[in-house]
């Protein structure tokens, strides 16, 4: 019997709701752990995405992968996945009703996989899911409540990869990222259960 998660799934890979289906090679509908603690939404799949059939795998990805190293988690301990489960040609901006359009497929996967802790990549994650116009630039440093849940809204990884290299007056995007992580790790540390030794009168011993 598949999960309601891989039903879903299933179901999207036939979608047809908006003009992307006419140039998509397939639906890139999530990755990873199905009861994840942590999910990241990201925008749309890029070239690699949509031959592949995976959600960051190009080198966006490849950089999401460094910055969850570097707070001790891998891909397959997260859920990953985009606003827009198909590729927009030539990686234009999704557009209004594509995102309008693609939105069932994404509360279907928040309200299944029921994380904790949102992460969203860039402007479009952050502005759908909180609905609201603010860009990210004013949005991240701070977390968001979202369904019962935490929002962290953070860079896209192709702006931090966009920047490397040219001077920013602040922290370059890829720094804001990392800082934003450290906050992640630390959010998550305070969501875990923590194992306490409990004095032994509570353990019924006496
Ligand atoms: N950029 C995104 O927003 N999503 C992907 O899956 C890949 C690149």
């Amino acid at each position: 019997m598949p999960t309601e998660l891989e039903a879903v799934a299933a179901e999207a890979a036939g979608c047809t709701r908006c003009r992307l289906h006419q140039s998509r090679t397939q639906v890139v509908f999530g990755q990873g752990d199905p009861h994840a603690d942590l999910m990241f939404v990201g925008e749309a799949p890029g070239f690699h995405e949509d031959r592949q059939g995976i959600p960051f795998v190009g080198p966006s990805g490849q950089l999401l992968n460094r910055l969850l190293e570097g707070i001790g988690l891998r891909r397959q301990d997260v859920y990953i996945c985009n606003v827009v489960k198909s590729r927009p040609p030539q990686n234009r901006d999704p557009q209004p009703d594509e995102i309008a359009a693609c939105r069932p497929w994404l509360d279907a996967q928040i309200r299944l996989v029921d994380p904790k802790v949102v992460v969203t990549l860039g402007n479009f994650a952050a502005k759908t899911l909180l609905e609201t116009t603010t860009g990210i630039t004013r949005l991240r440093g701070q977390t968001y409540p979202f369904q019962g849940r935490v929002l962290l809204p953070t860079y896209h990884p192709a702006a931090a990869l966009h920047a490397q290299g040219r001077r920013t007056a602040g922290p370059s995007p890829l720094e804001a990222m990392e800082g934003d992580f450290r906050v992640l790790a630390e959010l998550l540390a305070a969501q875990a259960p923590v194992e306490q030794d409990r004095p032994t009168e509570q353990l019924g011993l006496f």
